[in-house]
């Protein structure tokens, strides 16, 4: 479903490559982990998947599209399908809980009834019931981060992009996340997980890619 063919990115004021001559690819269903440290690509990999960037050279293409070449009305179309977690969680401060996670789901245009219906169930099972009128900085780390998820997958995207979602919180509060995550996994959606931590990689089980550089050093 998605696919890097000899992709490279070098931003332009830097002499440095962020990603050399990468080429992998995902299919529907997989768990991959992306392991790296710090300053490895991981972060560029995925933009380049969700059209936040474009490879310098090398081509990425999703569900068949080469993604250099979409409209406007084409990047939207395939954001409709992949579902993004931050590592900085990006909630909208002035929006409750609920809003944030709608606000996919309104640009989209789904009436505000059936937004209701499907978030409801979401925040039920993400145990956010109770949280879903309190703003962002009234919600602990691992309740926003859970709030992100709700937004990420409230319109049922079909590859799930998650940048070192549980960076920020503690051991437990981050296998918890990692639980949520191996369930959508297992009602068959794709993910891929970039982290820079190797004990998360063994409590699931998944593809391991690692990342040095820029440069993918094993495929597993
Ligand atoms: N917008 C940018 N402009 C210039 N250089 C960038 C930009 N974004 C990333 N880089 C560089 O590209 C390389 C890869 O960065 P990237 O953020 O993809 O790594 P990462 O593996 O996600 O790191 P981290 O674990 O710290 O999040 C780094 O050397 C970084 O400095
Ligand atoms: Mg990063």
């Amino acid at each position: 479903m998605l696919t890097y063919f000899k992709a490279s990115k070098i931003y332009p004021h830097r002499k440095v490559f962020a990603l050399r001559n990468i080429s992998l690819t995902i299919e529907q269903g997989e768990m991959v982990y992306m392991l790296g440290p710090t300053g490895s690509g991981k972060t560029t990999l995925l933009e380049l998947a969700y059209r936040a960037q474009v490879p310098s050279f090398g081509q990425v293409t999703f569900m068949g599209k080469n993604l250099k070449h979409l409209s406007p009305a084409g990047v939207s179309a395939i954001r409709r399908q992949i579902g993004v977690i931050f590592q900085d969680y990006r909630l909208v401060p002035y929006r409750t809980s609920f809003e944030n996670a709608s606000l996919p789901l309104e640009v989209q245009g789904y009436s505000d009834k059936s937004i209701k219906k499907r978030l409801e169930s979401i925040f039920s099972w993400l145990a956010l019931e109770n949280k879903r009128d309190l703003f962002p900085a009234e919600l602990s780390g691992g309740e926003q981060q859970r709030v992100a998820i709700a937004r990420a997958i409230a319109s049922e995207p079909i590859l799930l992009l998650a940048d070192e979602p549980t960076a920020n919180l503690d051991r437990e509060t981050a296998h918890g996340i990692m639980s949520v995550l191996s369930t959508l996994h297992q009602r068959g959606m794709s993910i891929v997980f970039a982290t820079h931590n190797e004990e998360l990689t063994r409590k699931n089980p998944g593809r391991i890619i690692k990342l040095r550089e820029g440069r993918i050093v094993s495929e597993g």
